[in-house]
């Protein structure tokens, strides 16, 4: 998931999210008192977000499991760290704050309690855990779209199960590198939880937690929620 050119097109066509998300986070870190420190982004791309954190002081540590999205966050945010490793088992370093934007935390299908509880684990007291996720697919499917850049084309299709519990997409892209066309297929899964479900599990880990449809003034997209969970100082 993730490879060579979806990874390219995800920073050339698809780092807009990141970008207008990026000062409403940072405003979110500030009002909670996190001024400085340490920030692990989780499933952080192509650093887009993870160099913003950079600029305004923070100690960023990336984590992705695709190889290719390290490759160019690496190269767009030199002075933050960055491994590649799965949420579902990477270590969690202390930290600050842990941020998970771009319905990472959906990718996986498996209950995400025990993420949650690593999560907690890492953070210090009165740490924040701010991610998003996806409750519903309404609005979210399609037979077929296309994308385009400069010298890409995507074209996907987006479908629910019967269940209402997995959006499929299986997308085609065309990259034109030195001239010639290149075709490069990936189907990704995101699972579709409800927020009691995301709220229950967050909550057994002992966040508190506050969910919106936005990030503070950046809406989300159609179905998909925010959510700012405080480890509370005992
Ligand atoms: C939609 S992209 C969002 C990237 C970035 N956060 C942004 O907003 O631009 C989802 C990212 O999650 C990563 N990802 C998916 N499953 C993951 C997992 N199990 N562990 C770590 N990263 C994962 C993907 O490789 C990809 O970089």
């Amino acid at each position: 998931m993730y490879s060579t050119d979806f990874a390219y097109v995800h920073d050339a066509g698809f780092g807009d999210f990141a970008k207008r998300t990026a000062p409403e986070l940072i405003r979110l870190l500030r009002a909670h008192g996190i001024k400085d420190g340490r920030i692990v982004e989780i499933g952080t791309g192509s650093g887009i977000l993870a160099r913003r954190l950079i600029d305004a002081g923070y100690d960023v540590i990336g984590i992705d499991r695709s190889r290719d999205m390290i490759r160019l966050a690496r190269a767009k945010a030199p002075d933050a760290t960055f491994r590649i490793g799965s949420l579902t088992r990477a270590k969690i370093p202390r930290c600050d704050a842990a941020i998970a934007i771009g319905e990472v935390v959906s990718y996986v299908s498996a209950s995400p309690r025990p993420f949650f509880t690593r999560v907690h684990d890492a953070l210090e007291p009165g740490g924040l855990f701010i991610f998003d996720f996806m409750e519903s697919a309404k609005g979210r499917t399609y037979a077929g779209k296309s994308f385009g850049g400069r010298d890409w084309e995507l074209i996907v299709r987006a479908e629910v199960d019967a269940a209402g519990r997995t959006l499929t997409r299986r997308m085609t892209l065309l990259r034109n590198v030195g001239g010639k066309y290149r075709r490069s297929r990936e189907t990704h899964r995101v699972t579709i939880r409800s927020r009691h479900e995301v709220k229950a599990a967050l909550e057994a880990a002992g966040f508190s937690v506050a969910m919106s449809r936005a990030y503070g003034r950046y809406r989300l997209l159609r179905g998909d929620v925010a959510v700012v969970a405080r480890k509370t100082i005992e």
